[in-house]
């Protein structure tokens, strides 16, 4: 088999905020694929950069009184510190505020442009009179349309999840100043992305997305694609749109270019050829490890670009879920806003990539850290089972053969059956199957400590005349230790260049058709990973619980709808579902989408507010009969309590049904 030229990605980290654990479960999984595929043979680069461009960062260099330029340098040296002791591999990590971006940058716009993909109008906005800026959504606040919560940004309500257009915001301020926003006209460039949905339709069915993403790209596919607005008023910090004075590339036109712009750094400090991995007839593999939140921009805006600008389209996109801790979002009051640098003061930093590893598919399900499980998974599989083996034989090869191993194998036929397994474990590693991988490794892992367990060398080590045989029960224990070292490698880099040094052999590749060390000298053992301190655990989350208040950041850049989670049975079963008759409907005094209810469930009468005014007048709904969540937590909003909520479909607009009143259907049924 000749080797692959893979080069491999992940999501670039923004310049606006520290690494934290949730981020470290995408470095994690490239950085273990990248190292697999190294160990394989496989010539693999890996890349990576600061996303440095956008309002955030400019507003929040501003806060800090130093300039955008400063503030990325320093993120940007934390970022890669961070990195490089949680032992992510970067082959370069680069900026998207570099010469190579600004290139490439420009000539994929000029190609797009000159293709006829880029159009430009004028579109009216929300501008900050103070800050003389425009506002995106993620800056303007104010009270919800439809519920009435205060403090909500422009783009949809966390209280009750409407979205809806910052203009229908009540009492709009911008989140920046606080100033009464004003509509302002301005021109923007747009990028054409419909001229691509035939590419893009054959693009999501040939084989580069998992099923869950190629399910949720239909959808968007079938609901039609928008034209793209890539640009940004000045101030903005980014690249300069060339033909178009004062206008700025949007951060998210430039920073996939940024995996172009990284490689092109690498090729020219090591002398590669940039064409033969991005041009259209490239033979050489390209991947984007990302998360589940911003597949929008890599599943469809990323590969139009690059075919409307006449680059080769990424082989795949791997998506991955989103990290919570102890069940829960990551949170700051809990302490579970973990930063990667407050890990690194109090852990080792392997038993993180271990457990990840563990707990890793290569599926968008969300994974959870839960520290229980964390300290039990590293105490139990590592320290109980991998290096015990290394500390149990040791010690007789040391004391009672000068450190070294006997001249025969006692036992080809398991070691043998150890070796074999390289083929699966592979499999699962290509897959992203960590979990799988981990699993398979710690059954072998079992077996050897069933070997050692069965033979029992420490009461051999007390009989007379038993030396040889001594001597290769803790030889063979050590050589499989050695592939179970080498099986983990990708994973726990440091542990396995540890059980080299001690063994003393050269860096391990892929164990196929690898045969037992004998008559081989080994150097002395030191411990090779310790047991979870439970009290180090506690010193994490009780340095993360920071001052709320004091924290307060920039909202930063919206991203598209990720995929939602599935809901367990369980969840579902939560749900009190009743048919209700609407007895009395009318309108809300201020409330441009809302009907007030007085609902019949059966034993009471609720009253609810309901955005159902797009379809229907008051009267046509009075005797209609709906689905009812009986037992959701009542709401105050401005209008009033709200108790309970009513369940309609359709698109929106004129069509949302509710249900007619039909015979059999009584107030108070339960759904079931
Ligand atoms: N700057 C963009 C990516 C541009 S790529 C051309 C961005 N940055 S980010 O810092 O918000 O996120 C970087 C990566 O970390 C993303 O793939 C994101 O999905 C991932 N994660 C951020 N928080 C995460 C969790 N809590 N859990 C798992 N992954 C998470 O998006
Ligand atoms: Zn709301």
């Amino acid at each position: 088999m000749s080797a692959r030229k893979i080069l491999v990605t992940s999501a670039l980290p923004y310049a606006n905020g520290p690494i934290h654990l949730g981020h470290l479960v995408e470095y994690i999984q490239t950085d273990i694929w990248v190292r697999f595929q190294k160990q394989r043979g496989n010539l693999c680069y890996y890349v990576c950069a600061d996303d440095t461009h956008g309002t955030p960062i400019m507003l929040r260099a501003d806060r800090e009184g130093i300039t955008p330029e400063q503030l990325i340098a320093q993120v940007g040296k934390e970022h890669l510190a961070d990195f490089i002791e949680f032992g992510i591999a970067f082959d370069n990590y680069h900026s998207t505020h570099s010469e190579e971006n600004k290139a490439y940058s420009t000539l994929i716009y000029e190609r797009l442009r000159d293709a006829g993909h880029i159009s430009s109008r004028s579109i009216t906005q929300a501008f900050d009179p103070v800050k003389n800026m425009f506002l995106s959504d993620r800056f303007i606040k104010g009270e919800c349309p439809k519920c009435g919560a205060l403090d909500q940004y422009g783009d949809g309500c966390e209280v009750c999840g409407a979205t809806y257009s910052p203009t229908e915001l009540k009492n709009a301020v911008s989140a920046i100043s606080g100033a009464k926003p004003v509509d302002k006209d301005s021109v923007h460039y747009f990028f054409d992305l419909a001229n691509f949905s035939d590419m893009l339709r054959d693009w999501t069915h040939a084989g580069h997305l998992q099923s869950e993403v190629r399910n949720k790209l239909a959808e968007w596919l079938d609901g039609g694609l928008q034209q793209w607005d890539i640009s940004r008023d000045a101030p903005y910090f980014g690249f300069e749109i060339p033909d178009a004075p004062g206008k700025y590339f949007y951060v998210w036109l430039d920073a996939p270019i940024g995996y172009m712009a990284s490689f092109k750094n690498l090729c020219d400090k090591q002398g590669l050829d940039f064409n033969e991995f991005w041009s259209k007839n490239s033979d050489a593999e390209l991947y984007h490890f990302i998360g589940k939140d911003i597949i929008y921009f890599h599943a469809l805006f990323w590969p139009a670009m690059l075919s409307g600008a006449h680059f080769r389209t990424p082989s795949a996109i791997f998506a991955h879920g989103f990290l919570t801790v102890n069940g829960e979002k990551m949170s700051k009051s809990r302490g579970t806003f973990i930063k990667a640098r407050t890990y690194l003061d109090h852990l080792n930093p392997e038993y993180l990539r271990y457990y990840f590893a563990a707990k890793l598919s290569a599926g968008v399900d969300d994974l959870d850290l839960n520290f229980d499980d964390f300290s039990q998974r590293v105490n139990s599989d590592l320290v109980g089972k991998v290096v015990n083996i290394a500390s149990r034989c040791s010690g007789f090869i040391a004391k009672r053969f000068d450190n070294k191993l006997s001249e025969q194998c006692s036992e080809q036929a398991l070691f043998d059956e150890f070796v074999v397994a390289n083929t699966h474990i592979a499999e699962l590693y290509e897959a992203r199957e960590f979990g799988k991988a981990m699993r398979e490794i710690m059954a072998l892992a079992d077996k050897a400590n069933q070997y050692i367990d069965e033979l029992k060398p420490w009461l051999i080590a007390k009989e007379e005349g038993k030396d040889k045989e001594l001597h290769e029960v803790c030889s063979m224990g050590l050589n499989l230790f050695r592939l179970l070292a080498v099986y983990l490698k990708p994973v726990l880099p440091v542990l396995a260049g540890n059980a080299e040094s001690f063994l003393n052999i050269e860096a391990q590749v892929w164990p196929v058709g690898t045969q037992p060390l004998l008559s081989h000298a080994i150097n002395a053992f030191k411990p090779l990973m310790t047991r979870v301190d439970a009290e180090k655990i506690v010193a994490i989350v009780e340095a993360s619980k920071e001052n709320l208040e004091k924290t307060a950041e920039a909202p930063t850049e919206r991203k598209y709808e990720p995929i939602a989670d599935t809901i367990e049975f369980d969840d579902f079963a939560k749900l009190d579902l009743r048919i209700g008759k609407i007895i009395k409907a009318d309108h809300v005094e201020g409330a441009d989408k809302l009907l007030q209810l007085t609902v019949d469930i059966g034993d009471e009468t609720r009253n609810i507010f309901a955005g159902i005014k797009s379809a229907y007048k008051p009267e046509e709904l009075e005797g209609k009969l709906t689905l009812v969540i009986a037992n959701l937590a009542p709401r105050k909003m401005r209008f009033g309590l709200s108790e309970g909520m009513v369940l309609a479909a359709g698109p929106g607009g004129k069509d949302i049904w509710v249900l007619s009143p039909d015979e059999g259907a009584q107030p108070g049924m339960r759904v079931k």
